[in-house]
């Protein structure tokens, strides 16, 4: 995994205070303009779209930094109409920003560290979490807490910077890290989250190795052997 300004080093305190400092103030406020020119955004409605993670099938979904709402918005337009959404961040910023831009009365929004989510045990039948975990100095805290608020048999979108050239330069605007793709497995797989599925945008991303880590986690059902 590769840092950003000794990521690692920080304390809880610390990291919290940097991601509020960033999202909370102008760089926050331009996001969504940085992933609709980046395509991140439209890439996920397509990945969406096209059921290649297929939200329809899940009837309660935790958007786990939510940001401006980039995933959020596609979630309202593809998830079953009677589901419940949750968007939760660490920035109140933020979750202001996903208000005003998601037009949709369904979702709630929930202040706080996803290394301690508000949420009881086996709550959520499906979580996307996408450029998130790369804030934090460990993943694993975070992994576990999905694995934990996760119904057994639930699945998890997960969207990670990954440590290329691209990854680099977008760490240093973010001051975030970026993710080697097996170590991340690894971690998923530590906390109980093995990837069923990697994903890519496109057949372009996936030729050129392009767009980052996606991958469907999924937590074991525990009446399914083996
Ligand atoms: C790069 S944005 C991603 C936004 C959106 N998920 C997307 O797909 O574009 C990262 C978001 O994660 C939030 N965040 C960072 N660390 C967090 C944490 N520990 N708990 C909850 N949210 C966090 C930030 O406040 C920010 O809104």
């Amino acid at each position: 995994m590769v840092e950003s300004k000794g990521i690692s080093q920080l304390s809880l305190d610390q990291y919290r205070s940097r991601v509020r400092r960033i999202y909370d103030g102008p760089a926050g406020a331009v996001l969504k303009f940085g992933s609709f020119l980046s395509l991140h955004e439209p890439l996920v409605g397509h990945l969406l779209r096209s059921r290649r993670f297929d939200v329809s099938r899940f009837e309660s979904i935790l958007d786990v930094g939510s940001g401006a709402g980039q995933i959020l918005g596609h979630l309202t337009r593809h998830a079953s109409p009677t589901a419940r959404l949750v968007a939760f961040d660490l920035s109140q910023q933020m979750l202001c920003r996903a208000r005003s831009r998601v037009k949709d009365v369904r979702p709630q929004f929930v202040a706080g560290d996803m290394v301690q989510l508000p949420f009881a045990s086996e709550s959520f039948e499906c979580i996307t979490c996408g450029w998130v975990l790369e804030h934090l100095p460990d993943p694993r805290p975070g992994l576990a807490e999905l694995e934990r608020v996760l119904k057994p048999g639930g699945s998890i979108l997960l969207l990670a910077t990954e440590d290329t050239f691209y990854g680099a330069m977008v760490s240093r605007t973010w001051q975030c890290r970026t993710y080697n793709r097996r170590e991340l497995s690894e971690a998923c797989h530590e906390v109980g989250l093995p990837w069923k599925e990697q994903l890519w945008f496109t057949r372009a991303h996936q030729f050129f190795r392009m767009g980052g880590i996606l991958a469907e986690a999924k937590k074991p059902d525990g009446n399914q052997p083996g």
